[in-house]
């Protein structure tokens, strides 16, 4: 048997990816030698990531992203395609996780993470899919989390976003033989999901516990690395990677 040889450098899209996992995801591709396209809303941040990247010696760019807005997440990938021919991965990262009990009753938050959570995520397929199937090749890289396996209070909505991530995610490895599809799921992990909304005293528990044992975002970032890296007959379908004392 004909084994192919690895692909060499990759266009890899990330959307999130101005702080945490997103951030860490594009710095380790980007030194793996693939060019990345970061995306999200707060394009200074981008651009001193960027600049960074280039500095080192690395292959990246960036564009103002909003992963609710389908125009927004279409302009982006087209932009990719029409620059490079082609797209190889897409990180779907982007996230939010503002924590409340039911009872608050913060039903923008709930809205806030059905868009950016789960719609976001449909509308990164959407804009990836049409063309990786065109060429029989590509990746889709879903990111949920352990909330995507167990619920817990105050994070009731953001589970159920997570869940239902994870479901499309099995469903959209099902129906495509060519593209492959993974679903990352972390742990607590340091870096700004628990920064802002929901209320103040269950932010400040998932903030102790990120700071006091969360995962170094770089660690996620190597277990989407070890994906990506993987040769085209090989599909990484699922990675849980969590702090070992988050039991
Ligand atoms: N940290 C954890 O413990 C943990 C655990 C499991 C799963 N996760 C998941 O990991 C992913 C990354 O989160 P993180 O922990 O790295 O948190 P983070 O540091 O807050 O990063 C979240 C990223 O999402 C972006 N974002 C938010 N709304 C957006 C929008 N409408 N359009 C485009 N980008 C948007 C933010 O960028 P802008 O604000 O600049 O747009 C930011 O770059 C999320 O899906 C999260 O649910 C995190």
């Amino acid at each position: 048997m004909r084994i192919s040889p690895l692909p060499t450098s990759k266009i890899v899209l990330v959307t999130g990816a101005s702080s945490g996992i997103g951030e860490a995801t594009a710095r380790h591709l980007a030194a793996a030698g693939h060019h990345v396209v970061l995306g999200a809303r707060r394009i200074e941040r981008l651009a001193r990531i960027i600049g960074e990247l280039t500095e080192a010696g690395y292959s990246a760019e960036y564009a103002e992203l909003d992963v609710t807005d389908i125009d927004s997440v279409r302009g982006f990938a087209e932009a990719a395609l029409t620059r490079h021919g082609r797209i190889d991965v897409l990180v779907n990262n982007a996230g939010v996780m503002p924590l409340a009990s039911f009872t608050d009753l913060r039903v923008d938050e709930w809205n806030q993470m059905i868009d950016v959570n789960l719609r976001g995520t449909l509308h990164g397929i959407a804009a990836v899919l049409p063309s990786m199937r065109e060429r029989r090749s590509g990746q889709i890289i879903n990111i949920a989390s352990t909330s995507a396996y167990r619920v817990d209070p105050t994070a009731a909505v953001y589970c159920a976003t997570k869940y239902a991530v994870r479901a499309l995610t099995e469903g959209l490895r099902q129906e495509n033989t060519d593209v492959r599809v993974t679903l990352i799921s972390p742990g607590f992990t340091r870096s700004e999901l628990a920064d802002q909304g929901g209320d103040e005293q269950a932010r400040s528990v998932a903030k102790n516990a990120m700071d006091a044992f969360g995962l170094p975002a770089s660690a996620v970032a190597e277990a989407i690395g070890h994906a990506v890296a993987q040769p085209a007959s090989v599909d990484v379908s699922e990675i849980v990677v969590r702090p070992t004392p988050q039991g």
